[in-house]
């Protein structure tokens, strides 16, 4: 067995180096090695303090999440943390990367923290659909108080060295790139000063005067109860913080415990444990292997200024690579520059970006009125009108322009790849980069593999994506590739619900507490109904409503009605809208239970999910997941469609199928993949 750590002295100061890579976990070899190396330094006579460090690229990314949901193995991270702060020499954690979650903790049992300023610290268990389980919520308050520690443990996000001195997290700036040389010499300060062993779990100051305010904790809730809506883990971090302050440390520590597990247990953070598998599963093709050779993009093009290709030039320009951009038109090309630099001015207000940093941005953006001056791009993005013989026409141009050994891409929705990447002569060099929409924000980069792309092509846009901070997702060439295509069986599902005698009202009420943020009706009043049937020319109920002069909330009405402060309410003169439409369509009316509403919305997206696994679209149905949850906001805390079908049951998913195939049709036909898991026992999560 690889040892997972080490110990050196240096002279009287030992130091105890984690090394397991890649993120120096604190699994079951790693949580031994530190109960024996601390124990052997507590017995050495001649080491008077330990320095605690990790090797390689960070600090601990915490407790090995792999090992959650499996048998428990002794000793657990509690005791090794309990160890620390019992030493009766002094432990100083020196953090570099980042330090989250376990690793945190760890290094709030040690006595003294010292940080690099690039180290960023975090106790991210919240997005696992967890709470620290390892004393986090006792700490924390202690050092920070009850209200900041609220706000660091249920947000998550890690926060930098400087700002964690500042809030009293760590005690002293490192040089950077010098972390055990300025740890060594701190160490000895502290020695020469006498300073104590100085025991979070001792700090009192800060809760007492917490506890002089307990109506902190139900103001917390309220003001955040939007954004904890149907997650169990930020209310069970209230609890545990309530309890830091109201008992005695040991009975917090019980409490925090017990919590915990309640957590683990859930099936809201074995969903989420499953969504963080899967995101980082997602960048692996598997016949493409991870040392294939990639191809450099120093230098990248944009065609066309509009909504997404001003938001695809931002995530390249954010990561300083330069841009140059393409329009018909100057005044499109005025208007596409102007966006960006808004966008960048918001960040700015924001206090996301700095003005150096915004200007420096908008320097190695480069707009043109001329195709010609890409040609030393090494990949070209086109993001024209949804229209297979401009695409075309565009794919032809970017050819005879393009360098040798470019990529060049397209951004389209639903249209052919492949027919696409036939107008050029390098179909090899052709692929698909589908962003969603706002392309500067949303986390999911659907990456397109054409008949004839080349794996270093397909291997050079998985590594981009993750440069500029997306995640992507393999799909084959099909009509809305993964997450639109799974996402229409929803919308195609409600629009019939609607005609069958459910209010919009009830149809976004129930995808509302499904999890999602927003009904798909809401969704539609507020992006503008005349903005959203506008290619097509069939009758909908939304061209009935812009017919009627209601295009949605900038109308004062749509599905619903507003009121000044743009609330909705329910609409009679929408409703007969809707009515009229159905009568006019012939369509019956019934009503529907709960459950029903939310099994006919949403088992059509899983069994499209299920053809799209079966057509070798999507490489896993786990790869569905991520799509749904990074491109469509599906609530993490189902684990996505896939993932969530497993739980509810695939025969139950197969009997709603049938149910809708019956009355609508062979379009619903259950697929046979699905149907062959459901009468074999299987599951998705099997394959
Ligand atoms: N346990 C097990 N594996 C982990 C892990 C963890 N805590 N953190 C990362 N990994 C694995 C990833 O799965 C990935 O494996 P792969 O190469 O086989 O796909 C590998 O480490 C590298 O991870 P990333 O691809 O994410 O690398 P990045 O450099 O982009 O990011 C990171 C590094 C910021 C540390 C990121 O991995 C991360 O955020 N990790 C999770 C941190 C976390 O949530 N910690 C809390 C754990 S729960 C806990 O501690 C409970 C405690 O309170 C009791
Ligand atoms: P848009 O209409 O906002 O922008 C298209 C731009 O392309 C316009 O500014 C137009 O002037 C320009 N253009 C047209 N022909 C051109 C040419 N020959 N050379 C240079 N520029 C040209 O459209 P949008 O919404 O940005 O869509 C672009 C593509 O992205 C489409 O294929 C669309 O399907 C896809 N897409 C759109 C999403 C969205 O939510 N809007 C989401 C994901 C993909």
């Amino acid at each position: 067995m690889t040892e997972v750590a080490k110990l050196e002295k240096h002279g009287s100061i030992a130091v105890l180096t984690i090394d397991s890579p890649p993120v120096n976990a604190l699994g079951l070899d790693v949580r031994r090695a530190l109960l024996k190396y601390i124990s052997m330094a507590e017995a050495d006579p001649e080491i008077e303090a330990v320095i605690l460090a990790c090797a390689g690229q960070t600090f601990s990314a915490g407790a090995d999440i792999s090992e959650f949901g499996k048998p428990f193995q002794a000793p657990d991270l509690g005791v090794v943390c309990r160890h620390i702060e019992n030493s009766s020499k002094i432990i100083v954690a020196a953090i570099h990367g980042t330090a989250l979650g376990g690793g945190l903790e760890v290094a709030l049992c040690c006595h003294y923290r010292i940080a690099v300023p690039s180290a960023r610290l975090g106790l991210p268990e919240v997005a696992l659909g967890l709470l620290p389980g390892a004393g986090g919520t006792q700490r924390i308050p202690r050092l920070i108080g009850a209200r900041k520690a609220l706000e660091f443990i249920t947000g998550g996000a890690p926060v930098s060295a400087s700002a964690a001195r500042e809030m009293g997290i760590v005690d002293e700036v490192a040089d950077e790139g010098a972390l055990v040389g300025s740890a060594l010499e701190y160490v000895r300060k502290l020695i020469a000063g006498g300073a104590p062993l100085r025991r979070v779990r001792d700090l009192e100051d800060r809760i007492a005067a917490d506890r002089q305010q307990p109506e902190l904790f139900d103001e917390f809730r309220r003001s955040n109860a939007r954004a904890f809506r149907g997650k169990d883990a930020p209310e069970s971090i209230v609890k545990a913080i309530e309890a830091a302050v109201a008992l005695p440390f040991e009975e917090g520590l019980a409490r925090e415990f017990e919590l915990f597990v309640e957590l683990e247990k859930g099936l809201q953070a074995k969903a989420q444990i499953h969504a963080f598998f899967a995101e980082r599963t997602a960048s692996k093709v598997k016949d493409v292997p991870g040392d294939t050779p990639v191809l450099p993009v120093r230098t990248v093009g944009v065609v066309g200024a509009g909504t997404m290709g001003g938001g695809i030039a931002m995530n390249f320009l954010n990561v300083g690579i330069p841009v140059h951009i393409v329009e018909t038109a100057q005044a499109n090309l005025d208007r596409g520059i102007a966006t960006i630099r808004k966008n960048y001015e918001i960040s700015l207000k924001r206090g996301k970006l700095t003005a150096e940093a915004l200007e420096r941005r908008m320097s190695l953006l480069h707009a043109t009125l001329d195709l010609g001056d890409l040609r030393d791009c090494d990949l070209i993005i086109e993001a024209v009108f949804e229209s297979m013989p401009l695409k075309q026409e565009i794919f032809a141009k970017l050819d005879a322009v393009a360098r040798d050994g470019a990529i060049l891409a397209s951004n389209t929705s639903f249209l052919d790849l492949n027919q696409i990447a036939r107008a050029t002569s390098r179909p090899d060099h052709v692929i698909g980069l589908h962003f969603f929409s706002p392309a500067n924000v949303m986390p999911l980069l659907e990456v397109v593999r054409g008949d004839a792309t080349a794996k270093p092509v397909v291997a050079t846009a998985m590594k981009l994506a993750r440069k500029i901070g997306k995640v992507p997702v393999l799909s084959g060439v099909c009509d809305g590739f993964i997450a639109n295509r799974a996402m229409r069986a929803r919308t195609e599902q409600a629009d019939l619900l609607l005609l069958q005698n459910l209010s919009p009202d009830a149809i976004d009420a129930a995808i509302y507490d499904y999890g999602f943020a927003m009904g798909p009706f809401r969704m539609l009043d507020l992006v503008g109904l005349d903005v959203i049937g506008r290619d097509s020319t069939e009758r909908s109920v939304a061209k009935d409503l812009v017919a009627a002069g209601r295009m949605g909330q900038k109308s004062g009405g749509g599905y619903y009605d507003y009121d000044e402060a743009r609330a909705a309410r329910p609409s009679e003169a929408a409703l007969d809208i809707i009515r009229a439409h159905a009568a006019w369509k012939g369509i019956a009316q019934r009503s529907f239970s709960q459950e029903e509403i939310v099994a006919r919305l949403l088992h059509p997206v899983v069994n499209e999910g299920a053809k799209i696994l079966e057509e070798g679209i999507a490489m896993r149905a786990s790869d569905i997941d991520v799509a749904m949850i990074k491109g469509y906001n599906w609530p993490v805390q189902t684990g996505g469609p896939m993932f969530w079908a497993d739980a509810v049951g695939l025969p139950r998913i197969v009997e709603t199928m049938k149910a809708l195939e019956a009355e609508q049709g062979e379009a619903m036909r259950p697929s046979r993949l699905l149907v062959e898991l459901a009468e074999s026992g299987r599951t998705f999560g099997s394959l």
